[in-house]
């Protein structure tokens, strides 16, 4: 079978009605980074950090997965898919993909100030600021700020390394390390992107095939297009 390897951010979850980042009503235009995304952060103003959070667990608990979330697990039926996301949701996991990676960490998960190792799941949306982990330290939200090392870029380095095919969905490739990730793909190997916006795309060195739609569109018109060329 071939590995297919898809690599999403914010926009694949747009329509799922998730605020992207950096686009004109993204995240990053309502709120500041050193405010709510650093370790500093957290510690300055620990009560702010855990409201973003909290908000966005919310929203998260309230959506569902949209048609490409959907497309991409389907894929499953005819490729070995992994999906490497730099999502905090599981929308992914919701619509039925099976191997899916997270890079900058998980909303529905704290771990431990302490230890980075213990993680564990959070019931609901809201963590209270005196939340405390089973080693007694208190607990922070499982995300990975800026600043911060990303404890799975090895792992998600070695998928990208075995790819056949990659697609791209819904990211700037504004952050680094993820971005750099697309530099791993082996040489020879198609680079779908599939976004309505121009991606920073100076570390694929692949053929690109730019896909110029919207999520819930350009990817079950790619999925239909990978599926139909199998049976030729
Ligand atoms: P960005 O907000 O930087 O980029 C969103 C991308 O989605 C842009 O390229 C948009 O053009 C595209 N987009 C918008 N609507 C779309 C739609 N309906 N369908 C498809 N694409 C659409 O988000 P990311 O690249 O995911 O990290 O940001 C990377 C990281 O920066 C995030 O993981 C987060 C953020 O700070 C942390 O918080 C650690």
């Amino acid at each position: 079978m071939k590995k297919i390897v898809v690599f999403t951010g914010a926009g694949v979850s747009a329509e799922s009605g998730l605020a992207t980042f950096r686009d004109a009503d993204g995240l990053w235009a309502q709120y500041r980074i050193e405010d709510v995304c650093t370790p500093e952060a957290l510690a300055r103003n620990r009560a702010l950090v855990i409201e973003f959070y909290n908000k966005r667990r919310k929203e998260l608990l309230a959506t569902l997965p949209n048609a490409a979330h959907v497309a991409i697990a389907q894929l499953e039926e005819q490729f070995d898919v992994e999906v490497i996301t730099q999502n905090v949701d599981d929308l992914h996991e919701r619509a039925g993909s099976t191997k899916v990676l997270h890079l900058h960490g998980e909303l529905k998960k704290l771990r431990s100030e302490k230890n980075p190792d213990l993680i564990v799941p959070i019931d609901g949306w809201e963590q209270t600021l005196d939340d405390k982990a089973p080693d007694g330290s208190l607990l922070r939200p499982h995300i990975v700020f800026f600043g911060e090392s990303v404890p799975m870029y090895d792992a998600a380095v070695r998928i990208m390394q075995g790819a056949e095919l990659v697609i791209v969905v819904g990211t700037s490739l504004a952050v680094y390390p993820a971005a750099s990730l697309l530099r791993y793909a082996p040489s020879g190997v198609p680079v779908f992107v599939v976004d309505p916006g121009e991606p920073d795309c100076t570390a694929v060195r692949n053929t690109i095939y730019h896909i110029k739609e919207k999520a819930g569109k350009g990817v079950p018109m790619l999925a239909e297009k990978l599926i139909s060329e199998l049976k030729r």
